[in-house]
């Protein structure tokens, strides 16, 4: 099965987990943190795996012009649902619907790890971007998906056995909160990202590994999450 399939299998999962108010990392951890990130709007924003959309709709709120994209049916018919009005297309994101130079932003956010052809994505956000144009990336942070922390408490080892350097496909099933989910990504190395985005012909611009924010460390475990990053988010700029 591809990375695309599973999450066509676990689609009506996410939609419930990423629909649950203030419950997964986008609305504690990261997402006003990744939108400081983004230039204001523009010509067009590209949201490439959007899945149900919540983004999306975020960026339409505060002006941006965008056309959303993703590789599952099931999370296209839920944020069609969910606003009407908007431009949801059912591609791959290594074979986007999209005509050259239209696009001055593309974000891809915790959608790269999450694909079975990442580079592909990133030639084809380059394909579709203006000279200029910005691709804003949030990802696992490598860091993150190459080892686990040995226990709960918030100084606890954090342990890499098996390859950093290497490429594998994991599953992680969670419950949180009573909704179960199974993210299904790919570990990949910094230097799979760095060499997509310099061989497609980006120059990164800016990069956080934000950290767990005080406010939102309720327990030892997530405190854990100030010592290292969950995410890395990523500006490049289309040479
Ligand atoms: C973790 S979800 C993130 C969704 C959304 N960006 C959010 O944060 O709410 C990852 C999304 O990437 C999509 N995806 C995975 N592989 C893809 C591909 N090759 N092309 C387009 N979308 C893909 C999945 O269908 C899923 O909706």
């Amino acid at each position: 099965m591809t990375l695309r399939e599973d999450w066509e299998t676990h689609a009506a999962q996410w939609i419930r987990w990423a629909r649950a108010p203030g419950h997964d990392s986008y609305w504690r951890l990261h997402r006003d943190q990744f939108l400081r990130l983004l230039p204001p709007p523009g010509r067009l924003t590209l949201d490439i795996g959007c899945g149900e959309g919540r983004l999306s709709r975020d960026l339409k709120q505060l002006g941006h012009r965008v056309i959303a994209i993703d590789g599952s049916p099931s999370m296209v018919a839920a944020a069609r649902e969910a606003d009407p009005s908007m431009d949801i297309r059912l591609a791959d994101a290594a074979a986007l619907p999209i005509e050259d130079a239209s696009a001055d932003l593309a974000v891809a956010f915790m959608s790269p790890h999450d694909m079975d052809d990442m580079s592909g994505a990133v030639r084809e956000s380059a394909r579709v971007l203006q000279r200029g144009g910005k691709l804003c990336l949030a990802i696992v942070h490598p860091i993150n998906s190459a080892g686990n922390f040995v226990d709960r408490t918030a100084d606890a080892a954090f342990v890499i056995k098996g390859d950093y350097l290497g490429v594998f496909d994991y599953s992680d099933a969670i419950e949180h909160n009573g909704l179960p989910m199974t993210f299904c990504s790919r570990h990949r190395p910094l230097e799979s990202y760095f060499l997509a985005l310099e061989e497609a012909g980006f120059v990164v611009e800016a990069l956080r590994e934000p950290r767990v924010p005080d406010q939102a460390a309720d327990t030892e475990a997530d405190r854990r999450w100030q010592r290292l990053p969950l995410f890395l988010h990523i500006r490049a700029r289309r040479e």
